[in-house]
Protein backbone atom coordinates (compact mmCIF):
# COMPACT_ATOMS: atom_id res chain seq x y z
CA UNK A 1 0.00 0.00 0.00
CA UNK A 2 1.30 3.45 -1.04
CA UNK A 3 1.47 5.59 2.03
CA UNK A 4 0.67 9.32 1.49
CA UNK A 5 -1.03 12.15 3.48
CA UNK A 6 -4.37 11.03 2.35
CA UNK A 7 -4.19 7.57 4.32
CA UNK A 8 -2.35 8.25 7.13
CA UNK A 9 -5.34 7.70 8.90
CA UNK A 10 -5.64 4.46 8.03
CA UNK A 11 -2.14 3.69 9.03
CA UNK A 12 -3.18 3.02 12.56
CA UNK A 13 -5.95 0.47 11.63
CA UNK A 14 -4.12 -1.51 9.23
CA UNK A 15 -1.12 -2.04 11.76
CA UNK A 16 -2.91 -3.11 13.97
CA UNK A 17 -4.95 -5.51 11.93
CA UNK A 18 -1.90 -7.18 10.41
CA UNK A 19 -0.39 -7.73 14.25
CA UNK A 20 -3.97 -9.21 14.76
CA UNK A 21 -3.54 -11.38 11.52
CA UNK A 22 -0.07 -11.74 12.39
CA UNK A 23 -0.47 -13.47 15.94
CA UNK A 24 -3.81 -15.53 14.66
CA UNK A 25 -1.33 -17.13 11.93
CA UNK A 26 1.73 -17.30 13.50
CA UNK A 27 -0.26 -18.78 16.39
CA UNK A 28 -2.52 -21.27 14.58
CA UNK A 29 -2.19 -22.07 11.01
CA UNK A 30 -0.06 -25.18 9.42
CA UNK A 31 2.24 -24.16 6.68
CA UNK A 32 0.35 -24.25 3.35
CA UNK A 33 3.92 -25.27 1.98
CA UNK A 34 2.94 -22.51 -0.33
CA UNK A 35 5.36 -20.14 -2.70
CA UNK A 36 4.48 -17.44 -4.97
CA UNK A 37 3.38 -19.44 -8.51
CA UNK A 38 5.46 -16.99 -10.54
CA UNK A 39 4.50 -16.70 -14.03
CA UNK A 40 6.25 -17.30 -17.02
CA UNK A 41 5.45 -17.33 -20.85
CA UNK A 42 3.58 -20.82 -21.99
CA UNK A 43 2.27 -21.41 -18.25
CA UNK A 44 -1.58 -21.43 -18.01
CA UNK A 45 -3.12 -20.36 -14.87
CA UNK A 46 -6.13 -19.46 -13.77
CA UNK A 47 -5.26 -17.24 -11.54
CA UNK A 48 -1.64 -16.10 -10.39
CA UNK A 49 -2.48 -14.67 -6.71
CA UNK A 50 -0.14 -16.15 -4.92
CA UNK A 51 -1.08 -17.73 -1.62
CA UNK A 52 2.20 -16.90 -0.16
CA UNK A 53 2.14 -13.41 -0.44
CA UNK A 54 -1.58 -13.12 0.88
CA UNK A 55 -0.05 -15.11 4.23
CA UNK A 56 2.42 -12.19 4.50
CA UNK A 57 0.72 -9.26 3.61
CA UNK A 58 -2.74 -8.06 4.90
CA UNK A 59 -5.89 -10.47 4.06
CA UNK A 60 -7.02 -7.10 2.31
CA UNK A 61 -3.84 -7.69 0.14
CA UNK A 62 -4.43 -7.00 -3.63
CA UNK A 63 -4.10 -9.81 -5.92
CA UNK A 64 -1.22 -9.70 -8.97
CA UNK A 65 -2.74 -9.35 -12.73
CA UNK A 66 -3.50 -12.45 -14.33
CA UNK A 67 -1.40 -13.38 -17.22
CA UNK A 68 -3.19 -12.93 -20.55
CA UNK A 69 -4.90 -16.43 -21.85
CA UNK A 70 -3.07 -18.34 -24.45
CA UNK A 71 -4.16 -21.15 -26.67
CA UNK A 72 -5.14 -24.11 -24.32
CA UNK A 73 -2.90 -27.08 -25.26
CA UNK A 74 -5.37 -29.31 -23.02
CA UNK A 75 -6.77 -30.13 -25.79
CA UNK A 76 -3.54 -31.14 -27.83
CA UNK A 77 -2.54 -33.61 -25.11
CA UNK A 78 -2.40 -37.38 -24.99
CA UNK A 79 -5.85 -38.20 -24.80
CA UNK A 80 -4.75 -42.02 -24.01
CA UNK A 81 -6.87 -44.01 -21.66
CA UNK A 82 -5.53 -47.41 -20.43
CA UNK A 83 -7.13 -50.68 -21.77
CA UNK A 84 -8.04 -51.27 -17.65
CA UNK A 85 -9.99 -48.59 -17.91
CA UNK A 86 -12.47 -49.52 -20.73
CA UNK A 87 -14.91 -51.83 -20.95
CA UNK A 88 -14.79 -53.42 -17.25
CA UNK A 89 -16.45 -50.19 -15.08
CA UNK A 90 -19.28 -48.45 -15.69
CA UNK A 91 -18.44 -45.37 -17.64
CA UNK A 92 -18.13 -42.20 -15.03
CA UNK A 93 -15.69 -39.35 -14.95
CA UNK A 94 -14.16 -40.04 -18.10
CA UNK A 95 -13.97 -43.37 -16.90
CA UNK A 96 -11.93 -43.03 -13.85
CA UNK A 97 -13.55 -43.87 -10.49
CA UNK A 98 -13.45 -43.10 -6.90
CA UNK A 99 -12.33 -46.21 -6.02
CA UNK A 100 -9.82 -46.14 -8.82
CA UNK A 101 -7.80 -43.21 -7.29
CA UNK A 102 -6.22 -42.24 -3.29
CA UNK A 103 -7.73 -39.42 -1.69
CA UNK A 104 -4.69 -37.92 0.54
CA UNK A 105 -5.60 -35.41 2.99
CA UNK A 106 -2.98 -33.64 5.19
CA UNK A 107 -3.70 -32.18 8.39
CA UNK A 108 -1.66 -31.40 11.54
CA UNK A 109 -2.43 -31.85 15.31
CA UNK A 110 -2.85 -28.06 15.87
CA UNK A 111 -5.51 -27.57 13.24
CA UNK A 112 -7.49 -30.54 13.01
CA UNK A 113 -10.08 -29.87 15.32
CA UNK A 114 -10.62 -26.86 13.33
CA UNK A 115 -10.44 -27.71 9.32
CA UNK A 116 -10.96 -31.77 9.41
CA UNK A 117 -13.67 -32.31 10.48
CA UNK A 118 -16.21 -31.02 7.60
CA UNK A 119 -14.03 -32.41 5.16
CA UNK A 120 -15.36 -36.02 7.20
CA UNK A 121 -19.07 -35.56 5.69
CA UNK A 122 -18.09 -33.90 2.46
CA UNK A 123 -14.30 -34.35 0.99
CA UNK A 124 -14.00 -37.59 2.73
CA UNK A 125 -17.61 -39.17 2.90
CA UNK A 126 -18.14 -42.24 2.27
CA UNK A 127 -20.74 -41.29 -0.16
CA UNK A 128 -18.57 -39.92 -2.25
CA UNK A 129 -15.31 -42.14 -2.13
CA UNK A 130 -15.04 -45.25 -0.11
CA UNK A 131 -13.37 -45.26 3.16
CA UNK A 132 -9.98 -47.55 1.55
CA UNK A 133 -9.71 -45.02 -1.11
CA UNK A 134 -8.80 -42.15 1.22
CA UNK A 135 -6.07 -41.43 3.95
CA UNK A 136 -5.46 -38.90 6.40
CA UNK A 137 -2.08 -37.55 7.18
CA UNK A 138 -0.94 -35.67 10.52
CA UNK A 139 1.86 -35.50 12.71
CA UNK A 140 -0.11 -37.49 15.47
CA UNK A 141 -2.34 -40.45 15.24
CA UNK A 142 -5.64 -40.70 16.38
CA UNK A 143 -9.39 -41.89 15.24
CA UNK A 144 -12.35 -40.34 14.56
CA UNK A 145 -15.18 -42.88 13.63
CA UNK A 146 -14.60 -44.69 10.87
CA UNK A 147 -11.12 -42.33 10.39
CA UNK A 148 -8.20 -43.37 11.18
CA UNK A 149 -5.54 -40.48 11.29
CA UNK A 150 -1.61 -41.55 10.53
CA UNK A 151 1.01 -39.78 12.28
CA UNK A 152 3.34 -39.57 9.24
CA UNK A 153 6.07 -38.44 10.73
CA UNK A 154 6.05 -41.38 12.96
CA UNK A 155 9.48 -42.99 11.17
CA UNK A 156 10.92 -39.64 10.85
CA UNK A 157 14.87 -39.74 12.03
CA UNK A 158 14.47 -40.18 16.09
CA UNK A 159 17.69 -37.31 16.23
CA UNK A 160 16.16 -34.98 14.19
CA UNK A 161 12.60 -35.06 16.00
CA UNK A 162 13.93 -35.31 19.66
CA UNK A 163 16.25 -32.21 18.88
CA UNK A 164 15.72 -30.40 16.00
CA UNK A 165 13.69 -26.98 16.50
CA UNK A 166 11.58 -27.81 13.60
CA UNK A 167 10.16 -30.58 15.82
CA UNK A 168 9.28 -28.07 18.85
CA UNK A 169 6.06 -28.74 18.48
CA UNK A 170 5.23 -32.94 17.34
CA UNK A 171 7.22 -32.89 20.91
CA UNK A 172 4.91 -30.96 23.11
CA UNK A 173 1.30 -31.51 21.56
CA UNK A 174 1.39 -34.76 23.12
CA UNK A 175 1.71 -33.07 26.50
CA UNK A 176 -1.10 -30.60 25.88
CA UNK A 177 -3.14 -33.76 25.90
CA UNK A 178 -1.74 -35.55 28.47
CA UNK A 179 -2.59 -32.07 30.36
CA UNK A 180 -6.32 -32.37 29.29
CA UNK A 181 -6.06 -28.91 27.32
CA UNK A 182 -8.25 -28.66 23.89
CA UNK A 183 -6.06 -27.67 20.91
CA UNK A 184 -9.54 -27.01 19.41
CA UNK A 185 -10.36 -23.11 19.58
CA UNK A 186 -13.84 -24.36 20.27
CA UNK A 187 -15.03 -21.63 22.63
CA UNK A 188 -15.51 -23.86 25.54
CA UNK A 189 -13.87 -23.84 28.91
CA UNK A 190 -10.52 -25.79 28.31
CA UNK A 191 -9.55 -24.19 25.24
CA UNK A 192 -5.84 -23.85 24.48
CA UNK A 193 -4.12 -22.66 21.61
CA UNK A 194 -1.44 -25.55 21.54
CA UNK A 195 2.12 -25.10 21.24
CA UNK A 196 3.25 -22.87 18.22
CA UNK A 197 5.04 -23.57 14.75
CA UNK A 198 2.39 -26.47 13.36
CA UNK A 199 3.37 -24.94 9.95
CA UNK A 200 7.01 -25.32 10.54
CA UNK A 201 6.39 -29.29 10.76
CA UNK A 202 4.23 -29.51 7.96
CA UNK A 203 6.90 -29.30 5.54
CA UNK A 204 8.67 -32.73 6.81
CA UNK A 205 4.98 -34.64 6.27
CA UNK A 206 5.36 -34.54 2.20
CA UNK A 207 7.77 -36.92 1.28
CA UNK A 208 6.66 -39.03 3.98
CA UNK A 209 3.18 -38.92 2.92
CA UNK A 210 3.63 -39.98 -0.87
CA UNK A 211 6.14 -42.76 0.21
CA UNK A 212 3.45 -44.20 2.54
CA UNK A 213 0.54 -43.96 0.47
CA UNK A 214 2.11 -45.61 -2.28
CA UNK A 215 3.26 -48.25 -0.55
CA UNK A 216 0.12 -48.64 1.25
CA UNK A 217 -1.95 -48.53 -1.35
CA UNK A 218 -0.13 -49.92 -4.49
CA UNK A 219 -3.50 -50.41 -6.47
CA UNK A 220 -3.88 -46.57 -6.91
CA UNK A 221 -3.99 -45.04 -10.16
CA UNK A 222 -3.43 -41.64 -8.85
CA UNK A 223 -2.30 -39.68 -5.54
CA UNK A 224 -4.45 -37.12 -5.68
CA UNK A 225 -3.31 -34.80 -2.31
CA UNK A 226 -5.20 -31.89 -0.37
CA UNK A 227 -4.80 -30.33 2.47
CA UNK A 228 -7.10 -29.62 5.60
CA UNK A 229 -8.02 -25.80 3.98
CA UNK A 230 -8.48 -27.26 -0.15
CA UNK A 231 -11.67 -28.23 -0.71
CA UNK A 232 -11.50 -30.62 -4.41
CA UNK A 233 -14.28 -30.52 -7.37
CA UNK A 234 -13.54 -34.52 -7.08
CA UNK A 235 -15.94 -35.41 -10.12
CA UNK A 236 -14.04 -33.24 -12.40
CA UNK A 237 -10.50 -33.83 -10.90
CA UNK A 238 -11.54 -37.25 -12.12
CA UNK A 239 -12.68 -36.15 -15.70
CA UNK A 240 -9.17 -33.87 -15.54
CA UNK A 241 -6.93 -37.01 -14.87
CA UNK A 242 -8.61 -39.32 -16.81
CA UNK A 243 -6.96 -37.89 -19.90
CA UNK A 244 -3.64 -39.24 -18.87
CA UNK A 245 -2.13 -42.45 -19.02
CA UNK A 246 -1.40 -43.07 -15.10
CA UNK A 247 0.93 -45.86 -15.95
CA UNK A 248 2.88 -42.90 -17.09
CA UNK A 249 4.75 -40.24 -15.03
CA UNK A 250 2.44 -37.14 -14.53
CA UNK A 251 2.62 -34.79 -11.65
CA UNK A 252 0.24 -32.08 -12.17
CA UNK A 253 -1.49 -29.49 -10.55
CA UNK A 254 -0.85 -25.55 -9.87
CA UNK A 255 2.59 -24.23 -10.94
CA UNK A 256 4.62 -23.16 -8.29
CA UNK A 257 8.37 -22.08 -8.25
CA UNK A 258 10.79 -21.88 -5.98
CA UNK A 259 14.61 -23.02 -5.22
CA UNK A 260 15.11 -23.72 -9.05
CA UNK A 261 11.78 -26.24 -9.01
CA UNK A 262 9.31 -26.38 -10.54
CA UNK A 263 6.07 -27.72 -8.62
CA UNK A 264 2.93 -28.07 -7.97
CA UNK A 265 1.11 -26.09 -5.28
CA UNK A 266 0.44 -27.62 -2.78
CA UNK A 267 -3.04 -25.76 -1.48
CA UNK A 268 -4.16 -25.99 -4.39
CA UNK A 269 -4.04 -29.68 -4.59
CA UNK A 270 -2.43 -31.95 -7.20
CA UNK A 271 -2.10 -35.22 -8.81
CA UNK A 272 0.95 -37.99 -8.58
CA UNK A 273 0.05 -40.92 -11.24
CA UNK A 274 0.98 -44.15 -10.06
CA UNK A 275 3.63 -44.36 -12.62
CA UNK A 276 4.75 -41.18 -11.37
CA UNK A 277 5.22 -43.05 -8.18
CA UNK A 278 6.98 -45.75 -9.26
CA UNK A 279 9.45 -43.63 -11.53
CA UNK A 280 10.33 -42.05 -8.16
CA UNK A 281 9.63 -43.72 -4.81
CA UNK A 282 9.05 -47.09 -6.43
CA UNK A 283 13.00 -47.09 -6.76
CA UNK A 284 14.02 -45.57 -3.54
CA UNK A 285 12.49 -46.98 -0.07
CA UNK A 286 14.89 -44.11 1.85
CA UNK A 287 13.64 -41.17 -0.37
CA UNK A 288 12.11 -40.15 2.80
CA UNK A 289 14.91 -40.49 4.85
CA UNK A 290 17.13 -38.85 2.53
CA UNK A 291 15.43 -35.39 2.22
CA UNK A 292 15.34 -34.77 5.74
CA UNK A 293 17.96 -32.54 5.43
CA UNK A 294 16.84 -30.94 2.75
CA UNK A 295 13.40 -30.54 4.11
CA UNK A 296 15.19 -28.55 7.07
CA UNK A 297 17.29 -26.58 4.78
CA UNK A 298 14.30 -25.40 2.66
CA UNK A 299 11.00 -23.49 3.13
CA UNK A 300 8.07 -25.76 1.53
CA UNK A 301 6.95 -28.98 1.78
CA UNK A 302 5.95 -28.93 -1.55
CA UNK A 303 8.65 -27.40 -3.14
CA UNK A 304 10.81 -30.52 -1.18
CA UNK A 305 8.19 -32.72 -3.01
CA UNK A 306 8.55 -30.97 -6.18
CA UNK A 307 12.56 -31.63 -5.50
CA UNK A 308 12.40 -35.36 -4.54
CA UNK A 309 10.31 -35.89 -7.79
CA UNK A 310 12.38 -34.37 -10.63
CA UNK A 311 15.72 -35.95 -8.78
CA UNK A 312 14.22 -39.21 -10.70
CA UNK A 313 12.92 -37.73 -13.80
CA UNK A 314 9.15 -37.01 -12.73
CA UNK A 315 8.69 -33.23 -13.98
CA UNK A 316 5.58 -30.75 -13.28
CA UNK A 317 3.31 -30.48 -16.56
CA UNK A 318 0.75 -31.62 -19.03
CA UNK A 319 2.78 -32.38 -21.43
CA UNK A 320 5.41 -34.86 -20.10
CA UNK A 321 6.83 -32.80 -17.09
CA UNK A 322 6.42 -29.46 -19.77
CA UNK A 323 5.03 -26.92 -16.78
CA UNK A 324 1.99 -26.42 -18.53
CA UNK A 325 -1.01 -26.26 -16.74
CA UNK A 326 -5.16 -25.90 -17.09
CA UNK A 327 -6.79 -23.89 -15.49
CA UNK A 328 -8.76 -25.06 -12.20
CA UNK A 329 -6.18 -25.63 -9.75
CA UNK A 330 -6.90 -22.65 -7.82
CA UNK A 331 -4.41 -21.45 -4.41
CA UNK A 332 -7.05 -18.76 -3.55
CA UNK A 333 -10.20 -18.94 -2.44
CA UNK A 334 -13.69 -18.20 -4.54
CA UNK A 335 -14.06 -14.77 -2.70
CA UNK A 336 -10.57 -13.94 -3.65
CA UNK A 337 -10.68 -15.18 -7.26
CA UNK A 338 -10.63 -13.14 -10.52
CA UNK A 339 -13.46 -13.75 -12.71
CA UNK A 340 -12.50 -13.38 -16.12
CA UNK A 341 -13.72 -13.94 -19.65
CA UNK A 342 -10.90 -16.46 -20.26
CA UNK A 343 -11.11 -18.16 -17.38
CA UNK A 344 -15.23 -18.29 -16.61
CA UNK A 345 -15.68 -21.68 -18.60
CA UNK A 346 -12.66 -24.04 -18.00
CA UNK A 347 -13.68 -26.96 -15.48
CA UNK A 348 -13.16 -25.66 -11.78
CA UNK A 349 -10.92 -28.14 -9.67
CA UNK A 350 -9.86 -26.42 -6.04
CA UNK A 351 -10.31 -23.62 -4.16
CA UNK A 352 -8.00 -23.19 -1.68
CA UNK A 353 -7.72 -21.62 2.39
CA UNK A 354 -11.48 -22.46 1.99
CA UNK A 355 -13.57 -21.99 5.70
CA UNK A 356 -15.85 -24.66 6.82
CA UNK A 357 -18.85 -23.23 5.96
CA UNK A 358 -17.22 -22.90 2.13
CA UNK A 359 -16.51 -26.89 2.26
CA UNK A 360 -20.33 -27.30 3.49
CA UNK A 361 -21.80 -25.23 0.52
CA UNK A 362 -19.15 -26.66 -2.26
CA UNK A 363 -19.92 -30.06 -1.34
CA UNK A 364 -24.04 -28.68 -1.76
CA UNK A 365 -23.20 -27.60 -5.33
CA UNK A 366 -21.03 -30.87 -6.55
CA UNK A 367 -23.20 -33.40 -5.18
CA UNK A 368 -26.57 -32.00 -6.55
CA UNK A 369 -24.82 -31.01 -9.81
CA UNK A 370 -26.17 -33.69 -12.80
CA UNK A 371 -23.00 -34.12 -14.81
CA UNK A 372 -25.28 -35.71 -17.68
CA UNK A 373 -27.36 -32.91 -17.88
CA UNK A 374 -25.25 -29.92 -17.35
CA UNK A 375 -21.71 -30.89 -18.14
CA UNK A 376 -18.86 -30.35 -15.82
CA UNK A 377 -19.09 -27.57 -13.32
CA UNK A 378 -17.31 -24.89 -14.59
CA UNK A 379 -16.23 -21.56 -13.13
CA UNK A 380 -19.11 -19.75 -14.59
CA UNK A 381 -21.53 -22.30 -13.07
CA UNK A 382 -19.92 -21.83 -9.46
CA UNK A 383 -20.35 -17.97 -10.40
CA UNK A 384 -23.83 -18.47 -10.83
CA UNK A 385 -24.55 -20.34 -8.30
CA UNK A 386 -22.70 -19.00 -4.99
CA UNK A 387 -21.89 -15.77 -6.34
CA UNK A 388 -23.69 -13.68 -8.35
CA UNK A 389 -26.98 -14.39 -5.89
CA UNK A 390 -24.83 -12.73 -3.44
CA UNK A 391 -24.11 -9.45 -5.28
CA UNK A 392 -25.96 -5.91 -5.10
CA UNK A 393 -25.93 -3.72 -7.64
CA UNK A 394 -23.94 -1.79 -5.37
CA UNK A 395 -22.96 -2.62 -1.51
CA UNK A 396 -21.41 -0.54 1.21
CA UNK A 397 -18.64 -1.13 3.62
CA UNK A 398 -17.56 -3.45 1.01
CA UNK A 399 -14.43 -4.52 -0.54
CA UNK A 400 -14.66 -6.20 -3.69
CA UNK A 401 -10.68 -6.17 -4.43
CA UNK A 402 -10.89 -4.39 -7.76
CA UNK A 403 -7.24 -3.04 -8.28
CA UNK A 404 -6.64 -2.82 -11.90
CA UNK A 405 -7.13 0.97 -12.81
CA UNK A 406 -6.94 3.32 -10.05
CA UNK A 407 -8.55 7.06 -10.28
CA UNK A 408 -7.59 9.69 -7.55
CA UNK A 409 -7.44 13.01 -6.92
CA UNK A 410 -3.32 12.57 -7.31
CA UNK A 411 -4.03 11.12 -10.35
CA UNK A 412 -6.78 12.79 -12.05
CA UNK A 413 -4.61 14.27 -14.30
CA UNK A 414 -3.00 11.62 -16.02
CA UNK A 415 -4.54 8.62 -14.42
CA UNK A 416 -3.64 5.23 -16.26
CA UNK A 417 -5.98 4.22 -18.96
CA UNK A 418 -7.51 1.03 -19.60
CA UNK A 419 -5.55 -1.13 -22.37
CA UNK A 420 -8.02 -3.13 -23.14
CA UNK A 421 -11.69 -1.45 -24.75
CA UNK A 422 -12.76 1.95 -24.78
CA UNK A 423 -13.95 4.71 -22.57
CA UNK A 424 -15.41 8.23 -21.81
CA UNK A 425 -12.23 10.01 -21.29
CA UNK A 426 -13.78 12.82 -18.94
CA UNK A 427 -15.91 10.41 -16.43
CA UNK A 428 -12.89 8.67 -16.40
CA UNK A 429 -10.60 11.64 -15.08
CA UNK A 430 -13.66 12.48 -12.59
CA UNK A 431 -13.82 8.64 -11.15
CA UNK A 432 -12.47 9.83 -7.72
CA UNK A 433 -14.88 12.68 -6.82
CA UNK A 434 -17.91 10.21 -5.98
CA UNK A 435 -19.37 6.59 -5.78
CA UNK A 436 -21.86 8.17 -8.39
CA UNK A 437 -18.42 9.52 -10.42
CA UNK A 438 -16.77 6.33 -9.34
CA UNK A 439 -19.93 3.49 -11.25
CA UNK A 440 -20.23 6.34 -13.88
CA UNK A 441 -16.58 6.07 -14.87
CA UNK A 442 -16.29 1.73 -15.44
CA UNK A 443 -20.01 2.10 -17.22
CA UNK A 444 -18.21 3.95 -19.21
CA UNK A 445 -15.14 1.56 -20.31
CA UNK A 446 -16.86 -1.17 -22.08
CA UNK A 447 -14.58 -4.13 -20.15
CA UNK A 448 -15.22 -3.16 -16.55
CA UNK A 449 -17.29 -5.08 -14.97
CA UNK A 450 -16.52 -3.59 -11.12
CA UNK A 451 -15.70 -0.65 -9.36
CA UNK A 452 -15.01 0.76 -5.80
CA UNK A 453 -14.70 3.86 -3.83
CA UNK A 454 -13.62 5.51 -0.92
CA UNK A 455 -12.82 9.35 0.02
CA UNK A 456 -10.90 10.00 -3.22
CA UNK A 457 -9.96 7.27 -4.79
CA UNK A 458 -12.05 5.05 -7.35
CA UNK A 459 -10.41 1.20 -8.40
CA UNK A 460 -12.16 -0.55 -11.60
CA UNK A 461 -11.19 -3.73 -12.95
CA UNK A 462 -12.50 -6.28 -15.52
CA UNK A 463 -12.09 -8.86 -13.48
CA UNK A 464 -14.89 -10.25 -10.71
CA UNK A 465 -14.17 -10.67 -7.45
CA UNK A 466 -16.54 -10.85 -4.58
CA UNK A 467 -14.21 -9.63 -1.81
CA UNK A 468 -15.34 -9.02 1.50
CA UNK A 469 -17.72 -6.85 3.72
CA UNK A 470 -17.85 -5.48 7.11
CA UNK A 471 -20.74 -6.42 8.86
CA UNK A 472 -23.01 -4.08 10.38
CA UNK A 473 -21.60 -4.67 14.06
CA UNK A 474 -18.30 -5.35 12.89
CA UNK A 475 -16.19 -2.95 14.90
CA UNK A 476 -14.29 -1.92 11.63
CA UNK A 477 -16.75 0.71 10.92
CA UNK A 478 -15.70 2.64 13.65
CA UNK A 479 -11.90 2.72 12.74
CA UNK A 480 -12.24 2.48 8.53
CA UNK A 481 -13.63 4.92 6.01
CA UNK A 482 -16.60 3.28 4.37
CA UNK A 483 -15.90 2.03 1.12
CA UNK A 484 -18.34 1.13 -1.82
CA UNK A 485 -18.19 -1.47 -4.21
CA UNK A 486 -20.34 -2.39 -6.96
CA UNK A 487 -20.33 -4.85 -9.87
CA UNK A 488 -21.79 -4.73 -13.96
CA UNK A 489 -22.91 -8.07 -13.30
CA UNK A 490 -25.28 -7.53 -16.60
CA UNK A 491 -22.24 -7.49 -18.33
CA UNK A 492 -20.62 -11.08 -16.67
CA UNK A 493 -23.83 -12.49 -18.07
CA UNK A 494 -22.47 -11.65 -21.96
CA UNK A 495 -19.66 -14.17 -20.45
CA UNK A 496 -21.62 -16.81 -22.02
CA UNK A 497 -19.59 -20.76 -22.98
C1 LIG B 1 6.93 -46.72 9.66
O1 LIG B 1 7.62 -47.93 9.52
C2 LIG B 1 6.86 -49.09 9.77
C3 LIG B 1 7.78 -50.30 9.71
O2 LIG B 1 8.46 -50.32 8.48
C4 LIG B 1 5.75 -49.16 8.75
O3 LIG B 1 4.92 -50.29 8.99
C5 LIG B 1 4.90 -47.90 8.83
O4 LIG B 1 3.92 -47.91 7.83
C6 LIG B 1 5.79 -46.68 8.68
N1 LIG B 1 4.98 -45.49 8.90
C7 LIG B 1 5.00 -44.46 8.08
C8 LIG B 1 4.13 -43.31 8.44
O5 LIG B 1 5.69 -44.41 7.09
C1 LIG C 1 -29.23 -36.27 -14.69
O1 LIG C 1 -29.78 -35.88 -15.92
C2 LIG C 1 -30.11 -36.98 -16.77
C3 LIG C 1 -30.53 -36.42 -18.12
O2 LIG C 1 -31.50 -35.44 -17.97
C4 LIG C 1 -31.18 -37.81 -16.09
O3 LIG C 1 -31.53 -38.92 -16.91
C5 LIG C 1 -30.65 -38.30 -14.75
O4 LIG C 1 -31.66 -39.00 -14.06
C6 LIG C 1 -30.19 -37.14 -13.90
N1 LIG C 1 -29.51 -37.66 -12.72
C7 LIG C 1 -29.86 -37.29 -11.50
C8 LIG C 1 -29.08 -37.89 -10.40
O5 LIG C 1 -30.75 -36.49 -11.28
Amino acid sequence: MIVTYRNNRFMPAVLIACCLWGIYYLVDVPVDGTVLPAWKPGNYHSDVQPAASADSTSTWSSPIPTPTPQENTASNQDEESTSADKGAKPQSHGGLLPEDVLLVMKTGSTSMWKRLLVHLTTSLAPERIPLENSVIYSDGAMTIGSFQIIDVLANTTAAIKESHPDFDVYRQQPFYDQHNAYVEAAGVEGDNYGPPGGWIVDKYKFVPLMQHAGINHPKAKWYIYMEDDTYLFLPNILAYLSKYDHTQAHYLGSFAGKSDIIFAHGGAGFAVSRGAWEKSFGQNANLAKEYEQYTADHCCGDQVLGHALNKYGVKFGENNGDEKFTWGFNPVVHWRFGFEKWNFCSPLLSWHKVHNRDVARYYDLEKYWNVTEKGPLTHRDFYLALIKPDLEKRAEWWDNMAEAYQVSSGNKAWPPTPKNGKHDEEKWKAAWESADACEEACVSWDKCVQWNWVEDLCKMDERLFMGQGYAPAAPERKTALKRTSGWLTERVDEWTC
